[in-house]
């Protein structure tokens, strides 16, 4: 049976007597819509912490992530079929603050940071990881020791979120999940359902590319400029418009300066839906 709890006191009491009873906590914040990929998350945060734990899902669609004019207000928002997805895969509790909640009207907070939110995503969704350091500190706040499960298909929002609890020293230890795929290894996204199926169509071509360039390294490519361009080559057949294709160091995310591990990152839009992906040259496998 799955607890929704809409209170984060309430939240944060639960969390601290599961710990009382012994009780490892693992903790899987989401902004809901969830898909294979978010219950792959609650599965592995449940290995991690046993049978005996307690494993919590947050649903709140965080509104200081979202820039002017992206998609806040028609982000799907379907908290019971949510609830019934978190049960089917064990979930002991569900927290669904309000907005209100999160930020009551004389909060002043904002949490950044530096270097790992500053390039990929970062120039084109100014405030975007401010607002998701923001709202992740609050929850790690109220979730207290835990181990927090997130998807490296958001790699970088992963980096930003591994380096803000060590730079703050919270008792979280952030775990990344490699990425949920579908049959075509387009990277589960609760923005896919925007797509129409022509555009879903064309999406499929980032898995190929970023599967192109995976054999190219495997073959002993090293060069990330050529990767890079390949890359933006051939989505540039598919996208409306390319935000980026980068090679950057995976860990400090960093310009790629050589070596056996490379992120490669991209973010297009295909039709009005911005896309992200990404692979470590170098540690995983061709996505298609
Ligand atoms: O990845 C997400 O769903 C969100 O960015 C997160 C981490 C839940 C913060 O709102």
């Amino acid at each position: 049976m799955t607890e929704v709890i809409h209170d984060p006191r309430a939240f944060q009491q639960a969390m601290e007597r599961a710990r009382a009873d012994g009780r490892a906590v693992g903790f899987v914040p989401t902004m809901g819509a969830l898909h294979e990929g978010h219950l792959t998350l609650a599965r592995e945060a449940r290995a991690r912490v046993g049978d005996r734990g307690l494993v919590a899902v947050s649903i709140f669609v965080n509104p200081t992530q979202f820039g002017p004019n992206e998609d806040f207000s028609r982000y799907p928002r379907e908290l019971e079929r949510d609830v019934e997805r978190c049960a089917s895969v064990g979930v002991d509790v569900v927290f669904a603050p309000e907005a209100s909640a999160m930020y009551p009207a004389d909060e002043r907070t904002r949490v950044n940071v530096r270097g790992v939110s500053e390039p990929l995503c970062g120039p084109f969704r100014p405030g975007h990881f401010e607002g998701v350091a923001t709202i992740v500190s609050k929850l790690f706040a109220l979730a207290g020791r835990s181990v927090a499960v997130f998807g490296r298909k958001d790699y970088q929002q992963w980096r930003v979120l591994t380096r803000l609890a060590a730079d703050l020293m919270l008792p979280v230890e952030v775990v990344g999940v490699a990425t949920v795929r579908e049959a075509d290894g387009l990277a589960m996204s609760s923005r896919n359902r925007y797509l129409s199926e022509q555009e879903r169509a064309k999406a499929a071509a980032i898995p190929r590319a970023l599967g192109e360039a995976v054999r190219a390294w495997e073959r002993g490519e090293r060069d990330g400029e050529r990767v890079r361009a390949g890359v933006e080559r051939a989505l540039s057949a598919v996208a409306d418009s390319i935000d980026y294709v980068d090679v950057r160091d995976p860990d400090s995310l960093d310009r790629y300066a050589g070596g056996d591990r490379a992120l490669l990152a991209i973010a297009i839009r295909v039709g009005k839906t911005r896309l992200i992906d990404n692979v470590v040259l170098g540690e995983e496998r061709a996505p298609a």
